[in-house]
């Protein structure tokens, strides 16, 4: 049997984290495969990367159903059945129900751009700015059934420059999503990340509320 990890990834634009894990996987020989991707979004550009890496995709249309649980079944019936192991939100703008988050609890992980606890939800760069931090990153966490406040496993940090605009910021944090979602893929992949009901290890060491932080000073 393979002991490969499998992983879906679900998209609703650009994908371009989506890409960096793709191009992580086939760079760096990580021992993943991504079954799946699914985007609610039939336009997502995610879906093209996709295709050209001749990956699975499905669209699942939120609008076509009744109700939020209803779609969000249809989405844990094609992640089953693709037989993913762990879910990778990646820019996937929907909320879970309680009975998705509780479904896939301690598998499904999200990136957000921002060094949470801080600015959960959106325009996280313009509040970081206006707010006149010295810091700002990136978060991968944990889903749980509230909004940005999972248990972190990595954080990706940069010095907010003076000359730093929303743009800048934005594009910055950016890059810093596409090295540390592929980092916890590697991890997760290669066994170093372990996560448990309890808690989350990494190299046998229980991580700290704030997870693994690392700096990228030159992005
Ligand atoms: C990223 O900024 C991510 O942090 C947020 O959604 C955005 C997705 O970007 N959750 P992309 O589609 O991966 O380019």
């Amino acid at each position: 049997m393979s002991d490969r990890l499998k992983i879906a990834v679900l998209i609703s634009g650009s994908g371009s984290n989506l890409q960096a894990i793709i191009d992580a996987i086939q760079k760096n020989d990580i021992p993943c495969d991504i079954q799946l991707v699914v985007s609610n979004q039939a336009f997502a550009y995610g879906l093209k990367r996709a295709e050209y890496a001749n990956l699975k995709t499905k669209i699942i249309d939120h609008t076509t159903f009744p109700d939020r649980l209803s779609f969000d079944q249809a989405v844990g019936a094609a992640i089953d059945q693709a037989g993913a192991e762990v879910i990778v939100l990646a820019g996937f703008m929907r909320i879970f129900s309680n009975w998705f988050v509780n479904s896939y609890r301690d598998r499904l992980i999200n990136i957000h751009p921002s060094l949470l606890p801080k600015f959960k939800g959106l325009e996280t760069h313009k509040r970081a700015l206006s707010a006149g931090e010295a810091y700002h990153g990136a978060s991968v966490h944990l889903v749980t059934t509230e909004l940005d406040d999972g248990p972190i496993i990595l954080q990706g940090r940069i010095t907010i420059q003076p000359n730093d605009t929303v743009d800048s910021l934005e594009n910055r944090v950016h890059k810093v999503e596409h090295k540390i979602y592929p980092t916890v893929i590697q991890w997760l992949a290669t066994r170093r990340l372990i996560i448990t009901k309890s808690s989350i290890i990494l190299d046998h060491q229980a991580l700290t509320t704030i997870g693994k932080v690392i700096d990228y000073e030159n992005i």
